[in-house]
């Protein structure tokens, strides 16, 4: 199975892909982690990347692409995939749609106002990548791995503004884009972790 996942920052995309992908046994592909892993690293794309990401602008398509069409060629992938946070431009999907046809692509719709305070609490954990909330998970520490959580640098509240700008003008589109292809599958996000979760298998069921 091949899907994507769209939604605003914070409607929940990386917490639901890590369970779903699991749940399916598909590779669970998030551009933001992969360009994050490349900034820890200090490599040259993680450079380039950082001062759009510190801005809460997109990191440009023809550096996105590339990286996205080599990862799903790798082994973990030929059971199937699970995009998180591609494509977010109509350049993207149109590039993705070259490389492969995708099963359903999965909005998650949160309302607006709900966003920051999501993002705002957020606490992540730097080695496996997973989210936590401060008003759900009160250690510093992640469940899963032990490692100390840290709030995001494009976490802060001046930055989120942008980001939700810039989901609104350059990556909402997607959502008719898929719709007139007959690929989406909308769920309601703003409902418990394990409501969302449930909600989305039915869907894939259908
Ligand atoms: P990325 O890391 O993809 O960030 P994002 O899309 O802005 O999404 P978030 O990670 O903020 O939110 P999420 O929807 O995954 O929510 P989460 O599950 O964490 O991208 C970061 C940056 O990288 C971009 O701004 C851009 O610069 C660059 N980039 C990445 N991909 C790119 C691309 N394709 N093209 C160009 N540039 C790209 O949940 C959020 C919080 O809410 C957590 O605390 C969680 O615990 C909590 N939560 C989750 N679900 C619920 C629920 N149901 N109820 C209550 N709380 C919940």
């Amino acid at each position: 199975m091949k899907l994507i996942f769209l939604g605003p920052p914070g409607a929940g995309k990386g917490t639901q892909a890590e369970r779903i992908a699991e749940r399916y046994q598909i590779a669970h592909i998030s551009t933001g982690d992969m360009l994050r892993s490349e900034i820890r690293n200090a490599t040259l794309l993680g450079a380039q990347a950082k001062s759009f990401i510190d801005r809460g602008e997109l990191v440009p398509d023809s550096v996105i692409i590339g990286m996205v069409e080599n990862r799903i060629q790798e082994d973990d992938c030929k059971n199937g995939f699970l995009l998180d946070g591609f494509p977010r431009t109509t350049a993207q999907a149109d590039a993705l749609g070259e490389l492969t046809e995708i099963d359903y692509v999965v909005d998650i719709e949160v309302p607006s106002e709900r966003l920051v305070a999501r993002i705002s609490g957020r606490r992540m954990c730097p080695d496996c990548g997973a989210a936590y909330h401060v008003t759900t998970h009160a250690a510093d520490t992640c469940d899963k791995c032990g490692a100390k959580l840290y709030q995001r640098d494009d976490d802060r509240e001046e930055t989120v503004h942008n980001r939700l700008v810039v989901y609104e003008k350059k990556t909402a589109p997607l959502i008719a884009y898929y719709q007139e292809r007959g690929k989406l599958l909308t769920v309601d996000g703003d409902q418990a972790i394990d409501s969302v979760t449930d909600s989305i298998v039915k869907g894939l069921a259908k």
